[in-house]
């Protein structure tokens, strides 16, 4: 890793600065929505046993809309239980935009949120520690993998807290993403590595397979407009090039070698095409859902 270069995760509030335009210059959000209200039905449709309360937990929630889009689907498919609802997230700014996302949505009424300031290693030793395993009938970890260092390990213990016909969905960059291209060629220049991992849905299925995991596959179409990266003096594009490379303001920050290598690679077919006069970043989503 370069010296001159830190994690962007260290920076919170340009973190969130910066998710917030991640989101809006993607069709991530629109590909899983879509997920959401294609497959998902089928998917939860099984979790429960015909119980009357259901516990989920959400590792990585963030603000709580994607979180909230699953609950709907939930109550949809099992009308009338109650929902426990654990949510795992570190950061403080994250739950407060979740739980004013909560005070805006109607039909909550039949879920409980609790909530957990912590991360996802942090939740599990307090599971560990009570001894008692904590059980769930849905897992989710969308798009936060990349923060934790374990994965082999957190996918092994998260997985034995599911409740008989319990589920876990991971989601993440696929690896035919044009990020998980950026990565696996610049990861190690890139910094650093202990609060993000330059990893992708790849990784995640060589470690389910090697976890000898049951897990169905499923690749989601997304693409992210990345053109006022390449904008001169553009804060947009600048966020983004923070976001898509995980460092504190990157382009400033950055060897100059490392930043025009990495510009060139984006504007790569390997990596993007050109439409509409706009150059457009392949952004698939690998979908994971392992069974109990
Ligand atoms: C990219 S956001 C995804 C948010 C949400 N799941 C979504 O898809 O919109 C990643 C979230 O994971 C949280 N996070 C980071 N490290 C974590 C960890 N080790 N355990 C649990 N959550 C973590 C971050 O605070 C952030 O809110």
């Amino acid at each position: 890793m370069e010296s001159s270069m830190r994690s962007l995760y260290v920076d919170k509030s340009r973190y969130v600065e910066a998710f917030r335009l991640y989101v809006k210059t993607s069709t991530e959000h629109r590909s899983m929505q879509k997920f959401i209200d294609s497959q998902l039905p089928e998917i939860i449709s099984s979790i429960g046993d015909g119980k009357r309360t259901l516990n989920i937990l959400g590792i990585g929630s963030g603000s709580g809309e994607i979180d909230l889009q699953i609950i709907s689907k939930i109550q949809a498919s099992h009308p009338g239980v109650r929902i426990n609802n654990d949510i795992v997230e570190p950061s403080e700014e994250q739950i407060l935009n979740y739980k004013e996302l909560i005070a805006r949505t109607p039909g909550l009424d039949n879920v409980t949120f609790t909530w957990h300031k912590k991360t996802c290693q942090e939740y599990e030793s307090d599971i560990t520690q009570e001894g008692q395993h904590r059980k769930y009938d849905f897992i989710h970890m969308i798009q936060v993998l990349y923060y934790v260092k374990e994965i082999r390990a957190t996918l092994e213990f998260y997985s034995s807290c599911l409740e008989p016909n319990g589920k876990l969905l991971i989601a993440l960059l696929s690896g035919h993403s044009g990020c998980s291209v950026l990565w696996k060629k610049y990861g190690s220049r890139l910094p650093p590595n202990d609060l993000y991992m330059y990893i992708s849905g790849a990784e995640v299925e060589e470690a389910l397979s090697s976890l000898g995991a049951k897990y169905k596959k499923y690749e989601l179409e997304s693409y992210r407009d990345i053109t006022e990266c390449f904008v001169e003096g553009s804060r947009t594009g600048e966020l983004l090039l923070d976001f898509l490379t995980e460092t504190c303001d990157f382009k400033k920050n950055a060897p100059p070698d490392l930043r025009d290598q990495i510009l060139a690679d984006l504007q790569s077919p390997a990596c993007s095409s050109t439409r509409n006069g706009k150059l457009i970043l392949k952004n698939s989503i690998g979908v994971f859902v392992v069974e109990e």
